[in-house]
């Protein structure tokens, strides 16, 4: 199968940050379609030659790659509008939905090569964490998603059970670092930074942080040992923060979440 063009259903948050990450990686804007009913408010892509269209059926029909980014509950009505435009020869459909399985997508589409992928909305800098999940046993197909979402950021292959757990992880875990940053940065400007300079110091040292631990093997508190003199300010900082409950928030902000998205699914 030809690399042609690729459909977005959806052009909302995670759909537009998807277009982006494909500009931004020199995906051509020929090539790439994106459908919601509000299109004027995807004017934007328009200058990159994206196309543009509400409908659902005729970006199905140009593309071979569909990219489903629709809320949890408009899922179902939207596979039932383009179902019989998908055929197991030209079509792999993607969904970035939360909560619905492969098996359920799969009652309403019938026999059509179908994965999850769970990225975050750094995909729009091609830095996303894209969790995929998939049943199909074609390599070569399997291969082109790998393909298109490492040019989009990282990648990892997961079994479907842990989907919930990736989208706590990987997608809710943009907002939980981010809140994190600005917590740090509002510090920063009690003790005597501006709130711009606070924010860009806070940012690039979280991103410092990022890449000591992506480059290489370490466990996060084997770099905390480096800069934690005895007796020093680090440590003191460091265990009144975990004296304040800090890493036991977090982890219970992501429990939280994880059993939220539960109680949803089974809805
Ligand atoms: N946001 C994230 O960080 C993130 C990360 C990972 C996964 N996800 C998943 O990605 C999905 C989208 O999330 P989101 O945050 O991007 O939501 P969102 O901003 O609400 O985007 C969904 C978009 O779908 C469009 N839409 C609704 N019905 C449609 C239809 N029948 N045909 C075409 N477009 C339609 C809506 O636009 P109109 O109203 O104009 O049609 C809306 O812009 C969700 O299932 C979510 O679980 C999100």
């Amino acid at each position: 199968m030809e690399q042609g063009k690729i459909a977005i259903l959806g052009g909302g948050n995670l759909g537009s940050s998807i277009v982006k990450g494909l500009l931004k990686s020199n995906f051509p804007g020929e090539k790439i379609i994106v459908t919601r009913r509000r299109t004027h408010l995807l004017e934007n892509f328009k200058k990159e030659k994206v196309i543009i269209t509400e409908d659902n059926c005729y970006a199905v029909k140009q593309a071979n790659m569909v990219i489903i980014a629709v809320k949890p509950h408009q899922i179902f009505s939207l596979l039932s509008e383009i179902k019989d435009q998908i055929k197991p020869e030209q079509h792999i459909l993607i969904s970035t939905v939360t909560g619905v399985s492969i098996k359920e997508m799969g009652d309403v589409t019938g026999n059509i090569p179908l994965y999850r992928v769970m990225p975050n909305t750094a995909i729009a800098l091609c830095e996303s964490m894209t969790c995929i999940a998939s049943m199909d046993t074609n390599q070569e197909r399997k291969g082109k998603i790998i393909g298109l979402f490492d040019k989009l950021g990282k990648t990892v292959i997961i079994n479907e059970e842990l989907m919930g757990a990736a989208t706590v992880l990987g997608a809710c875990g943009i907002a939980f670092a981010l809140r994190f940053m600005r917590a740090v940065s509002q510090g920063g400007i009690e003790i005597g930074f501006g709130a711009e300079l606070s924010q860009q110091i806070t940012a690039q040292t979280i991103k410092g942080a990022s890449s000591l631990i992506l480059e290489s093997d370490n466990h996060p508190e084997q770099e905390i040992d480096k800069v934690t003199t005895p007796m020093g300010i680090t440590i003191s900082g460091l265990n009144e923060m975990e004296h304040q409950g800090f890493s036991s928030a977090l982890i219970k902000g992501l429990i939280t979440s994880y059993n939220k998205l539960g109680m949803l699914s089974k809805k």
